[in-house]
């Protein structure tokens, strides 16, 4: 098993070159999308269908009304941080994954559009697997890519706008411990599975060890916590997000584009 990581937003377009048919793409969005697909899942959600534009999701919209009960799909998604309004629409949701509760979510589909963390799945889509990734979901994700002994995976660090973002990288370096099975075993079997790590991979398993002791501090300086956490009604998505394995279960983008519960 060999591991890479994407550490910018700048090296996705690259993707478009690659063959991705051996590759399991893991994307990490921690603030926020990636959370909140992983939440709104676990809280009964039937579907994410993740667009990079408001467009997109609009023109979805109304063609899945005309398959199904309009209130049976949401839109959600953010835009500078808050929900989008646009051709006269309000989303029906944001980006916070406090707002996915189960009486909003549960048997829905929500088609959502984000800045950074839509885009990162949308340029994975010919990958051989992609999984939707946080702290939220890390053990499951984790145990997933063990158990289907994957050639290549790729860590897809979302980012926010054009840069890196520190939480991104932190969660892939979490995984990349995970994988490596510096936390969990030791017998001789699992020492044949040692996964391979890239440089960049490498470069994210360093930073997040550093960080491990105290994780909340190191993520509040990075540019997206700050921009939360200036934002009181949304301050409290930051702490949110670091939780761990709080929903166990694996977010699969399947062959129609949707994110369900794989
Ligand atoms: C993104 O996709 O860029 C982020 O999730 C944005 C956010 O939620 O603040």
């Amino acid at each position: 098993m060999k591991i890479e990581t994407i550490l910018t937003p700048a090296e996705l377009p690259a993707l478009a070159q690659r063959d991705l048919r051996a590759t399991a793409c893991v994307v990490f969005d921690v603030l926020r999308a990636t959370s909140t697909f992983v939440t709104a899942l676990h809280r009964g959600a039937k579907a994410i269908i993740p667009v990079s534009e408001i467009a997109e999701a609009l023109e979805i919209k109304s063609s899945e009304v005309r398959s199904q009960k309009p209130e049976f799909i949401l839109l959600g998604g953010e835009r500078n941080g808050v929900r989008i309004s646009a051709g006269g629409i309000d989303f029906d949701l944001g980006n916070s994954p406090r707002e996915y509760t189960p009486e909003k979510v549960r048997g829905k589909t929500i088609v959502s559009t984000t800045t950074n963390g839509t885009r990162a799945l949308r340029a994975c889509a010919d990958a051989q697997t992609v999984l939707a990734a946080s702290f939220l979901n890390l053990t499951a994700t984790a145990e997933f890519l063990r158990r289907e002994h994957f050639e290549n995976i790729l860590l897809v660090c979302a980012g926010t706008g054009e840069n890196q973002a520190d939480e991104d990288v932190l969660a892939s370096g979490a995984l990349c411990e995970f994988l490596v099975g510096l936390s969990r075993c030791d017998d001789r079997t699992a020492q044949r599975a040692i996964p391979i790590l890239s440089d960049s991979a490498q470069i994210a398993l360093r930073t997040y060890l550093a960080a491990k002791p105290d994780l909340a501090t190191a993520v509040s300086s990075s540019e997206n916590a700050r921009r939360l956490l200036a934002i009181p009604e949304l301050r409290e998505d930051v702490s949110f997000c670091l939780q761990r394995d709080i929903c166990p279960l694996v977010a699969k983008m399947d062959a129609d584009g949707a994110i369900r519960v794989g």
